[in-house]
């Protein structure tokens, strides 16, 4: 089969479109013929050298995918999902830059109605992201005040639409006036420009005082303390990206008087159970909200496999908004 392969870590000029020997899939496991997938901000990461693959999976980048399925391993019943040519997307730990792909059965999950197979591997990564992190972690409810940092991203623009579909209040950040419009556009009642306005002062203002119970954080070290200054009390704060770095301090004096809670999840290392019930989950939550057309996938480029390269400079320069898909 093909598959872009990192010949070594680097830019993105050091990803090549190869043959590798075809996987196998091992018990449990199904293989999908790949239709499509997408770039994820780790992947940049993987490519660089600096987020290595979990045990055993794939080194092969690529953490979703769509496809139909062409090989059932031991032990994996022919079923409404999992039977041979239906067609599926995925959530895998790698290897989604190839035309075919190894995936446990249970991270399957169906095509949601109204969309086309292409399209559908923009939907594993943000909607079992958003879905496991602000539902299963944080536990937003109806009526709360939910802030998401990087509105116009990928995890972002979805994340606005779920949120605001769960009858959240949803505040955003975004990068220039065109990406503040498309977050409005997409269902949020506030969006903060965070290259020319304070969040902390924004929030504060719109809430009036009251803060917002559920952040979804891309930025770590950079936003820890003002994201604790914008905790409601009893607020939730999940940080899911780096992009402001690892390390940071907090005076835990502002968490103990809000009795605030500081979470942070990865989705690529948890357990094969776990990333099973997330699926079930957004199957049986989020598609039919995405079939109803609440909630859209938001595609901002779509491009040749073999052009990975070039979709990784699209996503390090900040030029796109939503997901970029790369198809086979
Ligand atoms: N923990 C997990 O399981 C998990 C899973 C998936 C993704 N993630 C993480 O989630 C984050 C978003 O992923 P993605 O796929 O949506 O990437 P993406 O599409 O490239 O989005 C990145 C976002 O970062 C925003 N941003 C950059 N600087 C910012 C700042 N100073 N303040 C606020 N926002 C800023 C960008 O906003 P503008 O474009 O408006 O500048 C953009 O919306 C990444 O950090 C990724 O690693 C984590």
């Amino acid at each position: 089969m093909k598959a872009v392969v990192p010949k070594q870590p680097g830019g993105p000029e050091v990803l090549e479109y190869v043959d590798v020997p075809d996987p196998e899939p091992g018990p449990g496991e199904v293989v999908v013929d790949v239709a499509a997938t997408a770039v994820n901000r780790a992947d940049l990461v993987q490519r660089a050298g600096h987020y290595p693959p979990p045990e055993g999976a794939s080194e092969i980048l690529g953490l979703e995918c769509s496809g139909t399925v062409h090989a059932l391993g031991e032990g994996v019943e022919d079923s409404e999902y999992v039977g041979i040519g239906r067609e599926v997307c995925a959530l895998l730990a790698g290897g989604g830059y190839a035309t075919k792909v190894a995936v446990p059965a249970g991270q399957l999950m169906p095509i949601p109605d109204g969309v086309d197979l292409v399209t559908a591997a923009a939907l594993p990564e943000v909607a079992a992201t958003v879905w496991s992190n602000v539902m299963m972690v944080a536990g937003l409810r109806a009526g709360d005040t939910f802030l998401v940092h990087g509105g116009a991203g990928g995890i972002g623009t979805f994340a606005i639409q779920l949120a605001r579909a769960l009858g959240a209040r949803v505040l955003t950040t975004a990068g220039s006036p065109e990406k503040l419009d498309l977050c409005r556009e997409l269902g949020a009642d506030v969006a903060i420009d965070y290259r020319e306005q304070d969040f902390v002062e924004v929030v504060a203002e719109v809430t009036d005082g009251h803060g917002a119970d559920v952040i979804l954080d891309n930025m770590g070290a950079s936003y820890l303390a003002r994201n604790v200054d914008t905790l409601a009390t009893e607020g939730r704060l999940v940080v899911i990206g780096f992009q402001g770095g690892s390390t940071a301090e907090l005076d835990l004096r502002t968490l103990f008087r809000k009795r605030a809670a500081v979470i942070s999840t990865g989705l690529r290392s948890r357990p094969v159970s776990e990333k099973t019930t997330i699926c079930g989950a957004v199957a049986e939550h989020v598609w039919p909200l995405v079939a109803d057309g609440t909630v859209r996938p938001m595609i901002g480029h779509t491009m040749p496999l073999a052009e990975a390269a070039e979709a990784h400079r699209l996503m390090e320069s900040g030029g796109s908004t939503g997901k970029i898909l790369l198809v086979v």
